[in-house]
């Protein structure tokens, strides 16, 4: 043992603890664009956190306030306006909520395939549209299918509000064109024509990572004639990207082979890619060709039997509450955390984390310490109804919710285990068992809403949750004895 390395208990907070801030929940937007620029440019605002918590504890954020914007009502709806012929998405709508939307998966097929490889179940639970696209990242994995779906942003600011094609809204890395006191209201999308089809693929290196490259494909069929086609790709260039050149010679033409090659040549010398450490400029470019031939190649047969996304399985639990908490730098507030079932009452500051609450003030210690940025899920609970990560949740973001964590699956009264521990145990579905309270508490929402998952549904609905020890065989086959219990 290292006699320098903190005690275990420092070095936990030391992980998870960033520097204070003024914490406000504002009711509405204006509220919030009013303290945005109440700050100087000092204030972030935040919803799932997913982005931002990481970079703050890696200190790389000086900021004294940070917003919170996820309990201004109707701020998450998905809804159609103008008698059916656009679809509004709200600014905090999470990307498991869009993702399990009807109105996205039978009209939107590439958002839907996109909110599906975005993350974790986790991290879909808790990012939101409008912070993937604010962030202003060239590997956003809603980027891409929004570009081609024609969306156009809401914003408002402090000289009212405006709207802006999403194109014109990325300028670069990180980059936008938000005014400063500016709030992503809502994205519009215009509901397509009949025919027309869509779709998203992603090549990364593990599943729940970001792209090496990433393409969107919206493609109208008419006969033997590709009416309409447009392109975007991410992780390929400075902002994600239309490829018009290799759309020019797609629309219009009859389909063929030698249309799909030149469009993938097109699209492979219009990129500007770089070597980061999920890949090579030289196989982006590669990667770029084909997967235009590949993705127009299947929008096209989608064309001929146009299917809407398959169903998710949508877990219950939404509550809103009511907004208005704040916590101020250096002052301490008194919430309640309803978990399990119990209301603890515990005093907290504005940039404490829920899993620090949990280990260290209620002594629940089954949410356990991994990474601390999102990628591990070894410290999944439950917020009402749906797994999240303790890590990169804000307790005074989880007061009035419904918390469940790995201690209330046994009786309280018998002191019998849940089917689902039982079946770990019967199946050796763990060795050391650390990863193990993540895994049951993030799969208890998948067989809440489908009782009976097959291998592949359990694998990907578990891509967020790493082991290091057991093996994903036998803890795949726990889930599925749990199942057929
Ligand atoms: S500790 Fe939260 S995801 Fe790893
Ligand atoms: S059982 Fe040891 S990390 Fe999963």
């Amino acid at each position: 043992m290292n006699p320098a390395a903190p005690h275990l208990h420092e070095m936990t907070n030391s992980h998870l603890l960033f520097e204070e801030f003024d914490y406000y929940e504002p009711a509405t937007l204006e509220e919030a664009s009013r303290l945005l620029g109440s700050y100087g440019g000092k204030a972030r605002l935040m919803a799932g956190g997913t982005h931002l918590l990481p970079l703050l504890k890696a200190e790389r954020e000086g900021l004294r306030a940070l917003i919170n914007l996820s309990r201004i009502p109707g701020l998450d709806g998905i809804e159609l306006r103008d008698n059916g012929r656009t679809l509004a998405i709200g600014g905090t709508a999470t990307i498991r909520s869009i993702l399990e939307n009807p109105l996205v998966r039978q009209h939107f097929n590439a958002l839907a395939e996109a909110c599906g490889t975005f993350g974790s179940t986790q991290i879909q639970n808790m990012g939101t549209i409008g912070g993937n696209i604010c962030n202003g990242s060239p590997a956003a994995d809603t980027v891409p299918a929004l570009l081609v779906h024609n969306a156009e942003l809401v914003l408002t600011g402090p000289e009212g509000e405006r709207r802006l094609p999403l194109g014109k809204f990325l300028l670069g890395p990180g980059r936008t064109a938000l005014k400063a006191g500016e709030i992503l209201r809502s994205v519009l999308l215009p509901v397509p024509a009949q025919g027309t089809t869509s779709l998203y693929m992603k090549i990364s290196r593990v599943a729940a990572d970001l792209a090496k490259a990433s393409l969107a494909v919206v493609l109208t069929r008419s006969g033997d004639t590709i009416e309409d086609c447009r392109l975007a790709m991410g992780s390929v260039a400075p902002t994600v990207l239309r490829l018009y050149s290799a759309e020019e010679v797609l629309s219009g033409a009859t389909f063929s082979p030698e249309r799909l090659a030149e469009a993938g040549r097109l699209a492979a010398g219009q990129i500007s890619p770089i070597d980061d450490i999920r890949s090579t400029a030289w196989y982006r470019r590669q990667l770029a060709g084909v997967m235009v031939q590949d993705g127009v190649g299947l929008a096209w047969e989608r064309a001929a039997h146009p299917q809407p996304a398959s169903a998710v399985p949508t877990a219950d639990g939404h509550h809103p509450l009511p907004a208005g908490a704040r916590v101020m730098a250096g002052e301490r507030e008194e919430i309640a955390l309803n978990i399990n079932g119990k209301v603890h009452k515990v005093w907290v500051s504005g940039n404490e984390l829920l899993l620090n609450v949990l280990r260290e003030k209620l002594e629940l210690t089954g949410a356990k310490y991994g990474c601390g940025v999102g990628e591990c899920g070894a410290c999944t609970v439950e917020i009402d109804g749906h797994p999240v990560l303790s890590c990169l949740t804000l307790a005074v973001s989880a007061a009035g919710k419904r918390i469940a964590t790995v201690e209330g699956l046994q009786d309280p009264v018998t002191g019998a285990l849940d089917p689902l521990q039982q079946a770990f145990i019967d199946q050796t579905g763990y060795q050391c068992g650390y990863c193990t309270p993540g895994i049951l508490m993030t799969v208890r929402s998948l067989l809440a809403a489908d009782p009976h998952p097959g291998e592949m549904a359990v694998r990907e609905y578990l891509k967020g949750n790493r082991c290091r020890c057991t093996g994903y065989a036998s803890i795949v086959r726990s889930v599925l004895s749990a199942a057929k219990e």
